[in-house]
């Protein structure tokens, strides 16, 4: 089942705050101390009581899930101990040992999973497919997709760090909120990626022909990803609300624009609008087996794609839903995003 705060889509699900309704109206939010006295208006009131509703619930389940490894942990605590009762001490001393090496070689087969993928990422630094997250819209977005598009770039992160191929991460455009909300995060500041306050635009002036804008309102169709190139995903999480927002950005820069080859492989039974996470994901599965219709069928979840693709592909149809951020993935997710 999902949860509030992020759809299947990795678009934020209505809180309860989006329930607001003339029959709450009555509900006022707390407005912060400090700021100028001036009544709010009745839809900075409703904002706010959102934002405020949505920041509870937030609390409120990382307080639950708190709870709920703490009882994990003090019931295999328990687990433990009474497998020691009930044997003689000798077989207690051999139950202690054992359990000494089996976490001594679970750290050492971490530690070197870890530093293997310190080296495929820098690797990729030096050598790999450059690919950029935009992330010049956090004006455009409410506090509740911002906080989305950040579990999305925490996931592709993820995503990217287990790769055998990975690509080289940006984020550019890196201001403000997005970048208060991003260094928040545990272990961000270890990143190997590329975290740029300046615009893509700028840091980048001296390569702007290899700039290539990923959008689904492209006329050109990505064939191949080029190596000398930098793809640009839009930091976005609207729902479309900002339709063509990027391919306009895009034309008015004077980059290249691209959409994905989606159409040549499978028909959609929605738009061809992917979010941020997919998109990436669609790119790194490419780079790794140079195969855009699995890489499409793995990422793509069953629903967004019609009944006749789904029964031609029934063999490659493997990590259906998995690519999707939802809420418990993410948070689990959180503790996967390794810190170096
Ligand atoms: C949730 S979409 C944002 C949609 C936004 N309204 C726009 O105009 O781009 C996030 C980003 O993923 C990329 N994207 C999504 N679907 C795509 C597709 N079919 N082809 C290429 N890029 C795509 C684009 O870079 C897009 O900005």
């Amino acid at each position: 089942m999902l949860e509030a705060g992020i759809d299947r889509d990795g678009a934020p699900l209505p809180t309860m705050g989006a329930a607001v309704n003339d029959q709450n109206d009555a509900e006022k939010p707390t407005i912060p101390e400090g700021g100028d006295q001036q009544p709010l208006s009745k839809n900075s009131q409703k904002k706010l009581l959102k934002q405020q509703r949505y920041k509870a619930k937030k609390a409120e389940k990382k307080a639950l899930m708190k709870e709920q490894k703490k009882k994990e942990a003090e019931r295999k605590r328990k687990e433990w101990e009474e497998s020691l009762e009930s044997v003689t001490e000798e077989e207690r001393l051999k139950l202690i040992e054992t359990r000494k090496s089996l976490r001594k070689e679970r750290m050492e087969k971490r530690s070197g999973e870890k530093e293997m993928k310190k080296e495929r990422l820098m690797k990729a630094k030096e050598c790999g497919q450059n690919v950029i997250i935009d992330l010049e819209f956090s004006h455009l977005m409410t506090p509740t997709e911002i906080n989305s598009l950040v579990q999305q770039i925490m996931y592709c992160y993820a995503v990217n760090g287990r790769c055998s191929s990975p690509a080289h991460l940006w984020l550019t455009g890196c201001n403000g909120e997005m970048e208060e909300q991003l260094k928040r995060l545990p272990g961000f500041d270890k990143w190997i990626i590329e975290t740029e306050n300046k615009s893509y635009i700028e840091a980048l002036q001296d390569c702007k022909e290899n700039l290539v804008y990923l959008t689904a309102d492209s006329e050109n169709v990505l064939e191949e990803l080029d190596l000398k190139k930098f793809y640009i995903i839009g930091g976005l999480v609207d729902r479309n609300r900002w339709k063509g927002i990027t391919m306009k950005k895009a034309e008015e820069q004077g980059i290249q624009t691209a959409k994905l080859p989606i159409g040549n492989f499978l028909k959609m039974s929605s738009s061809q609008v992917l979010t941020v996470n997919q998109v990436l994901e669609i790119l790194l599965k490419f780079l790794e087996r140079k195969d855009w219709k699995a890489s499409f069928f793995q990422v793509i979840p069953q629903r967004k794609r019609c009944q006749a693709d789904l029964e031609d592909n029934g063999e490659e149809d493997k990590a259906e839903e998995e690519n999707e951020p939802k809420d418990e993935q993410l948070a689990s997710k959180k503790e996967k995003v390794e810190v170096f």
